[in-house]
């Protein structure tokens, strides 16, 4: 049966305590998400009040910096009649020392949730430990599963479906690609994956994704060779070559990465309908061109769009009133 996320029934009521890895989510729960999302955005088209998080309020740290994630949280709580609180670490007494624990708990008694990005995936782990309230990861060292969820809605948009197609990420094998590999093979896509040597994602990650694909029919495949990977591809996917955190690196990983880029040349050899994705924000002539990110086939403002939705999603099913599924 053809999956139908605008009228998607939910198999049981919506659980999760906190969004800190896709992999702690089952297929049933990702769709419960994208079929939120797919409302709300809806909603917000249709300039239908949605205020399911009237009176709420959202404490946003950050170890890094953002355009789109601070934004698109920060204006979907508002859009959804609750507040929002930017908090710089350096700003806030953990920033001096203060411990994750401590923060979680005071943090707690004020907020109805958290949103967090920095650098390593335990601090996150932590603070939802110490946490009473949800945490929500908006990008670690290792996972990005904010900017999937949203990818899969740009994908279900625009290709009607998710199991069954091909995705082809070229480039470093990041938190982006790792949260690629668990959120594709969690929905039943194909994933290809084509990094330079020594840049592969982490074992643990493909040995997961492998699993997810043996249980849901997703093929996995990790190569060095990125025609390999692009062949016949539905969505071509693409990330910056140095991280954040990495930039010191980046001369020696143009070296590596110059292969990969992402031209109209290796993009003729994904399928002729093929969409082209990237999180942003992008470096034309590096891991991209300019005749892909700003042709015809991509669709990557679209994507930054439903960073929106699908945060708004996030925190209705996450801090929302469950009894009434808001
Ligand atoms: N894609 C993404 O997370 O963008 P920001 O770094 O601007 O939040
Ligand atoms: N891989 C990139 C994603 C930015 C949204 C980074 O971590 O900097």
């Amino acid at each position: 049966m053809k999956l139908d996320l605008y009228n998607y029934q939910a198999e049981k009521a919506f659980m999760q305590k906190h969004l800190i890895k896709l992999q702690d989510y089952s297929q049933d729960e990702i769709y419960q998400v994208l079929s939120k999302a797919l409302e709300l955005k809806q909603k917000h088209k249709e300039k239908i009040p949605h205020p399911y998080l009237s009176g709420k309020s959202l404490g946003m740290i950050f170890t890094k910096s953002s355009t789109r994630t601070r934004v698109s949280f920060e204006v979907g709580i508002y859009q959804l009649g609750g507040y929002a609180l930017f908090l710089n670490a350096n700003d806030i007494q953990l920033g001096r020392g203060e411990t994750i624990g401590d923060t979680a708990s005071v943090l707690s008694r004020y907020l109805d949730g958290l949103m967090i990005r920095t650098f390593r995936q335990e601090d996150v782990e932590e603070l939802a430990q110490y946490s009473s309230i949800p945490v929500i990861n908006g990008l670690t060292d290792l996972l990005h599963p904010c900017q999937v969820l949203a990818d899969l809605m740009t994908i279900y948009e625009k290709k009607g479906a998710l199991a069954g197609l091909k995705l082809a990420f070229i480039g470093d094998g990041n938190n982006v690609c790792h949260s690629l590999l668990i959120g594709c093979t969690k929905v039943g896509m194909h994933i290809s994956v084509a990094c330079p040597e020594g840049y592969l994602p982490k074992q643990e990650i493909m040995e997961t994704a492998m699993k997810n694909g043996m249980a849901t029919g997703a093929d996995v495949l990790i190569t060095h060779d990125p025609l390999e990977a692009i062949r016949d591809a539905d969505v071509v996917y693409t990330d910056v070559w140095a991280s954040m955190g990495q930039e010191e690196d980046f001369v020696n990983r143009v070296k590596h990465f110059s292969p990969y880029q992402v031209n109209i040349k290796l993009f003729s050899h994904a399928k002729d309908d093929a969409i082209f994705m990237h999180c942003l924000p992008a470096h034309r002539g590096e891991e991209v061109t300019s005749d892909v990110i700003d042709g015809p086939r991509s669709v990557v403002f679209d994507e930054a769009e439903n960073r929106l939705h699908a945060h708004k999603a996030i925190m209705v099913l996450l801090m929302g009133d469950r009894a009434n599924n808001k």
